[in-house]
């Protein structure tokens, strides 16, 4: 187990500026979060794939803020010395600055999130500017971008020529210059990601981006929980789906040959058995 200061913005920054790798993953329930709090992860992300990876939706498209902030509030129980991002779902902030900002308080106040993370480059640049003029640390997320990924052809990687690799580096430089603290680039060219990396100031992390100041992984991908697709980006560091369900296999076969519960799985009386059968007559 590793104990350790919760980290801030100032740590995130001097580590870019050092060389550091920060390691961070998806989280979305409390064991998840203890785990990553126990094993040293640097940040845990509240992600909007919980959608997918908890609820059991097709799409992140149908999470609700009352979702994020529920799992919010579940993952800060399971890590209070962890740096928490809270991911905005669709529709939280597409609509408006202010309804943005509404809504990034929500995931402060009500779930102790230490920032916020919304999807886009160039056209959320006011977004960012508002939350950010509240108060509240934002991390951009750019390339592919899952809420909008119907307008990007599906779950396809960005910048793989060179003028959607110029659309890609103008989001980043508008999210930097509108004030966040720091950017997730997803599945981008290592070569585009690199650029960005030494272009900005702030830190920039990447999922299946390639190498630049750390690197975010989804849990349940990680863990092997998640089923149904797996990108090309992932490395498997268990196969908990595979665990899970021969665990359940053995036990529905032991509690259906008897062998669960044994005489070490259960209470035993603590008066006379004789006491108890005459107690047991009184219903007969
Ligand atoms: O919701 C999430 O987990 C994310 C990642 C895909 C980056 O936003």
């Amino acid at each position: 187990m590793v104990l350790s200061k919760k980290k801030s913005i100032i740590d995130f920054y001097r580590m870019k500026q050092e060389g550091k790798q920060v390691a961070w993953i998806t989280a979305y329930d409390y064991p998840t979060a203890s785990f990553g709090e126990a094993a040293g992860m640097d940040m845990l992300l509240v992600g909007d794939s919980l959608g997918m990876c908890t609820l059991g939706y097709k799409s992140t498209v149908p999470v609700t803020m009352d979702d994020c902030i529920s799992h919010c509030q579940a993952v800060r129980r399971g890590a209070p010395n962890t740096w928490i991002i809270g991911d905005m779902p669709f529709m939280s902030y597409q609509s408006s600055d202010q309804g943005a900002v509404e809504n990034a308080g929500r995931f402060l106040k009500e779930a102790d999130t230490d920032c916020i993370k919304l999807e886009g480059g160039v056209r959320v640049a006011s977004r960012i500017r508002s939350i950010t003029n509240a108060g509240i640390p934002v991390m951009g997320h750019i390339g592919l971008t899952p809420q909008s990924s119907g307008q990007l052809g599906g779950h396809k990687a960005q910048g793989r020529d060179v003028a959607n690799a110029r659309a890609v580096i103008k989001d980043a430089l508008a999210v930097e210059e509108a004030g966040a603290f720091s950017i997730l680039v997803e599945a981008v060219p290592p070569e585009v990601t690199a650029f960005i990396a030494r272009k900005l100031k702030i830190p920039v992390y990447s999922i299946g981006a390639g190498p630049c100041d750390g690197q975010l992984l989804i849990s349940a991908d990680l863990l092997g929980q998640f089923q149904s697709f797996t990108p090309k980006f992932v490395k498997k560091y268990a196969n908990m789906a595979e665990i899970a369900t021969k665990a359940f296999e053995e036990y529905i076969k032991d509690v259906r040959e008897g062998k669960f519960p044994t005489d070490d799985h259960v209470y035993h009386i603590v008066e006379p058995e004789q006491e108890f059968e005459k107690m047991f007559r009184e219903f007969n």
